[in-house]
């Protein structure tokens, strides 16, 4: 039978959940055959293994077994080993999600093997060329022949660089079918007695943008501004490893244990985390995804950065960008608490059919052309 051949990249951990739904889409189709690569930019039980059990995502086909680096070192690794790796596997297509080092690396990687290539979540445009992920977006939306966005105005920005209208497709968000798959499951889970905070009765905290915790001056006033919003409700702060390193660099854990209503917890796996999101009487974050998932939840979003490249979260969503300044964040922490908090909608396919519109658009796109693969095995 002829057979389309598609590798699936997944690096780091907001990764996970945008390829498992279109991974078990693809397995839907007889004549596609989905193959996984985990560059290994990501590797610990908690920012990986976990992600991979509680999401039902199949082992890895090939694992790159990369790790931590710098950027130019963390990219150029995963190129070298992602191309060998398609030298033997031979795809027709490569399929990346987002916007960390994997998703640029592998994409480079693909078009200059004569690979098509895929880019999920494409369009998204912070207008901050500071941070490392808004280069990732910018180069492979330029080097991609298909381009499926999560909100209509993904278009305009993808247009405005020149990029033929023809390429690029509205399928909705893959990581809301995630969710939305396994929010019951997620409901159900038993975290919050152990981490010692109550239903509706915490703010919810992720923090680990370089920008907010790279500078002492930085991470410092925003754990102060933590420390004086755990005065009124418990502060739940599940610590990713970059923001653990730079807590026991800058000396900052004597602060931390002087409150005790600021919790940190090493980083959750997906069901616990959504659990807790989904409990939050607020989340404060400098993640991109998490500014969705609280908009599809319903649950007040103040979002620590300067700029967002996810603006539906706030002009549909329950987002409201506070930056960095002490007293916005105050204030609107204080008005969610007295009950004034932002109501919001869910995006336009949002709706847990995304990797469903993606899949049959690929099939439609290039399952006409499949080689005819009659006794290959992967
Ligand atoms: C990466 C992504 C970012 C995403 C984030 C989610 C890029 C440029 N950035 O940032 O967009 O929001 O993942 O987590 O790709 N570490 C571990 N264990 C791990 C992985 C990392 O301890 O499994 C530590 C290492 O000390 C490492 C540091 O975390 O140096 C940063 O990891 P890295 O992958 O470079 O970037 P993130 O900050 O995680």
């Amino acid at each position: 039978m002829k057979q389309l051949k598609i590798v699936n990249v997944v690096g780091a951990r907001p990764n996970f959940m945008k390829i498992a739904p279109i991974i078990d889409e693809m397995k839907k189709y007889p004549a596609i055959q989905p193959y996984l690569v985990h560059t290994g930019q990501h590797y610990d039980r908690v920012m990986s293994d976990l992600f991979f059990n509680n999401l039902g995502l199949p082992k890895p086909d090939n694992y790159l077994g990369i790790g931590s680096g710098g950027h130019g070192e963390q990219t150029g690794k995963v190129m070298i080993a992602f191309e060998a790796c398609m030298k033997e596997v031979k795809p027709d297509v490569v399929l990346v999600v987002g916007d960390v080092n994997s998703t640029i690396a592998c994409g480079l990687v693909a078009v200059k093997m004569g690979i098509k290539l895929v880019h999920v979540e494409a369009g998204l445009r912070s207008f901050d060329r500071t941070m490392p992920e808004e280069i990732n977006r910018l180069l492979t939306d330029q080097i991609s022949d298909y381009l499926f966005t999560t909100e209509r105005d993904a278009l305009a920005n993808l247009q405005r660089e020149g990029i033929p209208e023809e390429k690029v497709h509205f399928a909705g968000n893959v990581m809301i079918d995630s969710l939305l798959k396994h929010l019951e499951k997620a409901k159900s889970r038993d975290v919050l007695r152990s981490l010692e905070v109550e239903k509706g009765g915490y703010a919810l905290v992720t923090l680990h943008r370089p920008a907010n915790v790279d500078d002492k001056e930085v991470f410092g006033r925003l754990l102060d501004t933590m420390c004086t919003i755990s005065k009124s409700i418990p502060v739940l702060f599940p610590v990713h490893p970059r923001s653990r390193n730079q807590i026991e660099r800058f000396g900052f854990s004597e602060l931390i244990e002087a409150h005790q209503n600021l919790k940190l917890t090493e980083p959750l796996g997906y069901l616990d985390f959504l659990h807790c999101t989904a409990n939050a009487k607020l989340v404060l974050t400098d993640s991109g995804g998490i500014q969705e998932e609280t908009t599809v939840l319903g649950i007040p979003c103040l979002t620590a950065r300067e700029n967002t490249e996810r603006p539906i979260t706030i002009s549909c969503g329950t987002n409201i960008m506070v930056g960095r300044d002490t007293d916005k964040i105050l204030e609107e922490t204080k008005k969610i608490l007295s009950g004034d908090a932002k109501k919001g909608r869910c995006p336009e396919f949002w709706d847990g059919n995304a990797a469903k519109r993606i899949v049959a658009k690929l099939w439609e796109l290039e399952g006409t052309v499949v080689p005819d693969r009659a006794g290959v095995t992967i």
